[in-house]
């Protein structure tokens, strides 16, 4: 039975729309283990791949990279930082972005004040400095919940949406894509949004945007209100993004495929499996329902007008958004950037779906660090590139080009904009590894090397990881390292390591893969999002959805070593409320502070809560973090972390 929303896409998922007969990526593994021969039966003993054994063991002289006392594993209705630390919070929902905002009244919100409050579900968090101790913080608004955003409703896609109204539509709306505030940074070290900040805006699904790119003006996102397939209004779905070297805020459209309505129409739509390899129209919102264009049946290239990457100017806050379709139409996770040797800009990305691909977008110019004009239209040119995982450790980065290999018009691709259109389908006829639902993607400016969370894949079959192998039904995820061949982020190989398999390392039946110094409190399930700290250092958030019941733990940050001989040990710093999960984490480039986003508290998995035991609603929640106060319901909010007495976190 599905309680949450979050369970509701996970089960949109159960049905892998990957038809292709691509590899799995447990196959690849697999083989490639057995090839190296360091299984030692235990695949035949159905536990674990015995890759612990490529894991050096902690010596006693062994340095950690992170300094702190780290908390426990557990769940309870408030937050929980390691000791030493503060975790204040720093923007809740409903919270003023501008001097004139309304107050925040949950019982009576409206799409105005919404559009002028910060938004619902925080999730990717960038910092963009804009002098010392005065910073633009862009935070992504994923998705709504309606059962905790507005008194006496309860769950409506379990209803027919049937108490849904063009007014609580309009809410919901508001309340997502971004938003866009300026901090400043007290004499205690805490920051403060500055509801004064002249570049402060929200974005929602409703603010025109650009598209431009080689599907900009394509004959597939043409609509009836816009003929010229130009301009679209909004961005949906927004999970993890990222930050370009040039300050702009890249924000990713994840689920769109959620907010279209006509299922009964799909099969006489015109583009009908192009739909279906994306899993829309999901009927998981009443927006079908208000608005015709969310009706595939009434406005059928909507769809094609979303599963973008957006960049957002954040200097000139009356810009338009900018959909870059360069890098492709997908169920975007995130989109992480990193600048090469020879200056162009990679942006690693993850498509977060059971059985779907990792991504890779190589500029064709360089980057200009002294002139940012240079670099406004840098994404829209350059190579998309899949990847494709083989048996000996390397990897290949297969380019989704027009006219090359079996991306041509008699395989239904007329042109580059059918092919960034319909990625999916592209990467399909490549020949790309599936794998188990790639989240972010992250390069360390530090070190070279790329992290891939795969947060989990509990459909993965035995049949499709060629053996007794465990991790058939992958319930807990795994980190992948990437090396790039020669260092170099455009080249056409890499290498690849696993770092960790996650899930609870005492448990053999799991058949979890850490470094031996790793704490019963230092594992952790179904990473997400990662971020690197000032210093080179891998953090990690998870996201287990209504999992956590599994794993004993609510999700959190961990730090992660990455080199060395505790290579693989986790260490864990923060934990979300009951229900939520935890997004965003990022630190201000002086490594002072980390901010977190905790996302939809009170709502996954709140029926196996000891003493609650039953869904959360809006009158009724789980917990009521962070105000704990009657009548306020859970909010999603920023957090921000920082050292008591000031210095750097975790040092
Ligand atoms: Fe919105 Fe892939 O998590
Ligand atoms: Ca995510
Ligand atoms: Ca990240
Ligand atoms: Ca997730």
């Amino acid at each position: 039975m599905e309680n949450t929303r979050e369970q509701a896409i996970e089960n949109a998922e159960d049905i892998s729309s990957n038809r292709s007969g691509n590899e799995t990526f447990e196959a690849v593994r697999t083989r490639r283990f057995t090839r190296r021969g360091v299984l030692k039966g235990a695949l035949m003993a159905g536990t674990a791949l015995a890759i612990g054994s490529r894991l050096p063991p902690a010596e006693a002289s062994a340095k950690p990279s992170f300094v702190f006392d780290e908390i426990h594993h557990g769940v309870d209705e408030t937050h929980h930082v390691a000791p030493g630390y503060d975790a204040d919070i720093l923007l809740r929902w409903g919270d003023a972005l501008f001097a004139d905002s309304p107050a925040f009244d949950p019982q009576a919100q409206s799409a105005d004040a919404q559009s002028r409050q910060f938004g619902y579900n925080c999730d990717f968090i960038g910092v963009i400095p804009l002098a010392e101790d005065r910073a633009v913080l862009c935070v992504n608004h994923e998705y709504t919940n309606e059962e905790l955003m507005f008194p006496g409703l309860g769950r409506q896609d379990k209803a027919d949406f049937q108490a849904m109204t063009a007014d609580l539509v309009a809410v919901e709306m508001a309340a997502h894509g971004g938003t866009v505030v300026e901090i400043v940074r007290g004499g205690d070290g805490k920051w403060t949004a500055d509801v004064n900040g002249k570049l402060n805006r929200r974005i929602t699904a409703q603010t025109p945007m650009r598209l431009s790119g080689p599907a900009a003006g394509h004959d597939r996102v043409k609509t009836g209100a816009d003929p010229d397939g130009m301009t679209v209004l909004g961005t949906i779905n927004n999970c993890a993004g990222g930050v370009t070297p040039w300050g702009t805020y890249l924000m990713a459209e994840e689920n769109f495929n959620g907010y279209f309505w006509g299922k009964d129409g799909l099969d006489a739509h015109p583009e009908a499996a192009a739909l279906k390899r994306y899993g829309a129209p999901g009927e998981w919102y009443a927006w079908g329902k208000f608005d015709d264009r969310f009706d595939i049946t009434k406005e059928p290239n909507e769809p094609n007008r979303f599963g973008w990457v957006v960049e957002v100017d954040v200097l000139d806050p009356t810009s338009a958004p900018v959909k870059r379709t360069a890098l492709g139409r997908f169920k975007h996770e995130g989109a992480e950037t990193i600048v090469n040797g020879d200056g162009r800009v990679v942006v690693y990305m993850g498509d977060d779906q059971r059985f779907d691909y990792l991504y890779r977008f190589v500029t064709a110019r360089p980057f200009d660090a002294g002139n940012r004009e240079a670099n406004r239209d840098l994404l829209d040119d350059g190579i998309l590139s899949v990847a494709r995982f083989n048996d000996d450790g390397s990897l290949d980065w297969l380019p989704l080009v027009h006219g090359e290999g079996p991306l041509t018009e008699a395989n239904g691709f007329r042109d580059q904009g059918d092919v960034l259109i319909s990625t999916r389908q592209a990467a399909d006829l490549l020949g790309a590894t599936k794998m188990d639902r790639p989240e972010d993607v992250q390069a360390n400016p530090k070190t070279g090397k790329v992290y891939v969370m795969l947060t989990n894949n509990s459909k993965r079959t035995a049949d499709q990881v060629d053996g007794p192998n465990p991790r058939a039904e992958n319930a807990f995820g795994q980190i992948v390292e990437l090396t790039p061949a020669n260092g170099d982020h455009g080249a056409d190989a890499a290498s690849w390591e696993l770092l960790v398999v996650c899930g609870d390392p005492a448990a053999a039946d799991i058949g979890a893969q850490w470094n031996e110094a790793t704490s019963a409190n230092g594992w952790f399930a179904s990473p997400d999002n990662c971020t690197i700290d000032p210093d080179g250092r891998l953090w990690i958030s998870t996201d287990q959805g209504s999992a956590w019941s599994k794993s004993g733990t609510a999700d959190g940050v961990w730090a992660l070593e990455t080199d060395g001989p505790l290579r693989g040990t986790g260490r864990m710093f923060f934990r979300v409320p009951i229900g939520a999960e935890m997004c965003g984490p990022v630190f201000s480039d002086d490594g002072e502070t980390l901010f977190v986003a905790v996302q939809h508290p009170a709502s996954d998995g709140v029926k196996n809560y000891p003493g609650f035991e039953r869904d959360s609603t809006f009158d009724d929640p789980a917990t009521r973090w962070p105000d704990f106060e009657d009548g306020m319901p859970p909010r999603p909010s920023v957090v921000q972390i920082t050292r008591q007495g000031g210095g750097k976190i975790g040092v």
